[in-house]
């Protein structure tokens, strides 16, 4: 690891002290140009003793503001302090997570995953544009049917076409089905795919077999570019199955998205876009002139706290406490799975993945209600699943399997 390094509770502290320090303050220094201050201070004074020991919650109510792209570009110079905090930890996760080499990557931390794989699109539909004169009709976006519906959004939003493809029992896509589809594409004149590979799916954990759809994309003679949509897994499934091919090692992966407000329980407001150096000029906004270093994300203002907060918890964790934690996660839902089996219930669990889908006719109303399990589709679910999160524990896991009453 070269990034990430378990720091003490003092360490984490004086580390964003000094960032903050770094920082102008609205507090203290006359900033007039900004349209934004610290937080109201009736509600959020700066006297609060709540304060004292919290560097999260200081830094949330200096309110630095982190718009723009910091890894490329020149950024509001008011808030270097904790933009460099921010820096530090789109390097960590791109190379301590997701092995590319150093100042390899540039990155942001976004609103969430839909941001980031929207941002992903956006790039990618933009390169083809630019770099190969194509039409947004000779632009396809293919992915497995399990993949999110942010990328259904995306695909309306940037006006580009989206190809599901069909899965088999074992969630994996119907591999002659996508060599079919790009065929009939390259027919039809599209001549550029974006490809979304997912790193655990929202609904059953799964994970994309990439060898065979790089190899069938290739194939192709499509020109294509790989996006890893590791919203929900990129914090975990690096760990749990560390021999995993979705990573910057592999030259066909461009980006990756990933969340930390899921597995890593930091607040919302912490998607985080990475992506290989070179790419971001895509979405380059030059006529955002009022804006130090102009933009390249999709969101505009953004809340320095956040990165902050992911910063935090990752360091005190450290990569070795990670590990651990990942693999108590893991261990339950291996457990919860054996149990079930024994139980012939029927369920869907990716190896290495810590989400368990159930099978609808095993559960009733109540189970359902009191557990909060969420159905694969409200109007008509087939599957509900259960999350193994920090919360979900064994002794309340024992008590689901009591009420299961099999
Ligand atoms: C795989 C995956 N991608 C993207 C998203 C969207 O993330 P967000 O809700 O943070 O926008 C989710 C959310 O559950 C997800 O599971």
């Amino acid at each position: 690891m070269k990034f990430w390094k378990k720091q003490t509770h003092s360490e984490i502290t004086e580390r964003i002290r000094a960032a903050l320090n770094q920082n102008q303050s609205f507090y203290k220094e006359p900033i007039f140009g900004m349209p934004c201050s610290y937080l109201d201070p009736l509600i959020f004074p700066e006297s609060s003793p709540i304060l004292a020991d919290a560097p999260y919650l200081q830094t949330l109510i200096n309110n630095p503001n982190h718009i723009g792209c910091h890894t490329l570009a020149t950024s509001e110079t008011i808030f270097s302090g904790t933009q460099e905090i921010e820096k530090y930890l789109i390097e960590l996760c791109s190379v301590d997570i997701f092995k590319a080499n150093e100042q390899e990557i540039d990155g942001y931390v976004a609103s969430g995953g839909t941001e980031s794989n929207i941002q992903a699109l956006w790039v990618y539909r933009n390169y083809f544009l630019k770099e190969f004169n194509a039409t947004n009709h000779q632009i396809s976006v293919c992915c497995s049917f399990d993949t999110h519906y942010s990328i259904v959004k995306g695909c309306d939003l940037l006006s580009i076409s989206l190809h599901q493809i069909p899965v088999m029992e074992n969630r994996q896509i119907r591999i002659d089905v996508l060599i079919e589809k790009l065929a009939q594409l390259k027919k039809n004149g599209v001549q550029n795919i974006i490809y979304i590979l997912n790193m655990m799916t929202t609904m059953f954990g799964s994970v994309d077999e990439s060898e065979a759809i790089i190899e069938v994309l290739k194939q192709s003679g499509l020109n294509f570019k790989i996006h890893v949509d590791g919203a929900y897994g990129g914090f975990f499934y690096p760990f749990s199955n560390p021999e995993n091919s979705l990573n910057f090692e592999n030259e066909n992966i461009n980006s990756i998205t990933v969340d930390a407000h899921k597995m890593v329980q930091a607040p919302y407001g912490t998607g985080i876009f990475l992506i290989r150096k070179g790419f971001m000029k895509y979405t380059h906004t030059s006529s955002a002139k009022y804006v130090k270093g102009e933009d390249y994300t999709l969101v505009g203002s953004r809340s320095g706290a956040n990165a902050i907060a992911v910063w935090m918890i990752l360091m005190k964790h450290g990569p070795y406490g990670w590990i651990e934690k990942v693999n108590i996660l893991l261990h339950r839902a291996k457990w919860l799975e054996n149990e079930l089996n024994k139980r012939s219930v029927c369920c869907f669990r990716e190896n290495y993945s810590n989400i368990i889908t159930i099978k609808a006719e095993h559960l009733n109303e109540n189970i359902i209600a009191k557990y909060y399990l969420v159905p694969d589709s409200h109007d008509s679910p087939a599957w509900y699943k259960i999350v193994i999160m920090d919360h979900v524990n064994s002794d309340l896991l024992h008590e689901f399997l009591l009420d299961l009453g099999i």
